[in-house]
């Protein structure tokens, strides 16, 4: 078993990695842009992908990725994890429905709460103490969905046709523009000093630095990592200013919001 993920701000790689590890305390768990990941994926025959909701669908960066290597997954053992911070319909079953077109087996679908990665819209801020309540919901969940799946009991959250249904009609119909491509919206601020930062982080290398002041393009996946990290609070995307960035690297290293 491998576990892979998109994680922008933290969410999804922490619940790939402890559900992968409550499973199998030696697999490997590593992001879609590890340089060597084909080769990783092709040596397991099981595979936990996890990734953040957007807008209830599967980000663009892991459809492509899941298209662009179509001919790994005929055959393989999926499992599904969509993370999100309130309501995703069938956002597991966004990427499980692209697997099973290049004939993957789905073995299931799990759907986790996290705290709202969008640090740029006043709307979706919630206190640190609720945060770590989401939080230590999402371990219990967690822990619960190790055990199901050891006992070979998957859990087919986002799976369903009503999920489908609920995650189409929800928000994937009204969002769809936002969520079909790549997006060029990016906006970079007079704050920012040129750390370059936010371009040694990108997972999709969408910041270039020329003349020491970045410039985004036009592949960005939406992440909110550069977006979250960037010192000076210059960057923006759905929003036009920062609240309070949000990270989260592990439960006893939570950014306050
Ligand atoms: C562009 C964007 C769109 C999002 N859309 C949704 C959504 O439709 N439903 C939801 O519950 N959460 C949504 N979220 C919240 C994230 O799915 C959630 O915070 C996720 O756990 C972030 O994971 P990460 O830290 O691994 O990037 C969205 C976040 C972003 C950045
Ligand atoms: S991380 Fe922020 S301050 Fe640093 S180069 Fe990027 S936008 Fe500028
Ligand atoms: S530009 Fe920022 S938000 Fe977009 S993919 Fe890169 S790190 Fe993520």
């Amino acid at each position: 078993m491998i576990g892979i993920y998109l994680s922008g701000t933290g969410n999804t790689k922490y619940c790939v990695t402890k559900l992968v590890k409550l499973i199998d305390a030696s697999a490997d768990v590593v992001p879609l842009e590890d340089e060597f990941i084909i080769d990783k994926i092709k040596r397991n025959e099981t595979v936990i992908l996890g990734y953040p909701t957007q807008f209830s669908n599967a980000p663009y960066m892991v459809r492509d990725f899941i298209q662009m290597h179509a001919s790994l997954w005929k055959g393989r053992k999926m499992i599904c994890v969509a993370t999100m911070g309130a309501f995703s319909g069938d956002g597991s079953g966004c990427a499980a429905r692209l697997l099973k077109k290049y004939g993957a087996v789905i073995l299931g679908g799990v759907h986790i709460k996290m705290p709202d990665s969008i640090c740029d819209s006043k709307m979706l801020k919630k206190s640190a103490e609720e945060n770590e309540k989401i939080i230590r919901k999402a371990d219990e969940k967690l822990k619960e969905a190790a055990e199901r799946i050891r006992q070979g009991d998957y859990p087919a959250e986002g799976l369903t046709i009503f999920a489908h249904i609920a995650g189409l009609f929800g928000q994937r119909l009204w969002f769809y523009k936002k969520t079909a491509g790549y997006t060029d919206q990016l906006k970079i601020n007079q704050d920012c000093v040129g750390c370059g930062k936010c371009a040694k982080i990108c997972p999709m290398k969408n910041i270039t630095m020329e003349n020491g002041r970045p410039h985004p393009g036009s592949k960005c996946t939406m992440c909110y990592r550069c977006i979250c990290n960037c010192p000076q609070k210059a960057i923006t995307l759905l929003g036009s200013k920062v609240i309070l960035q949000y990270k989260f690297e592990d439960s006893s290293n939570l950014t306050k919001m």
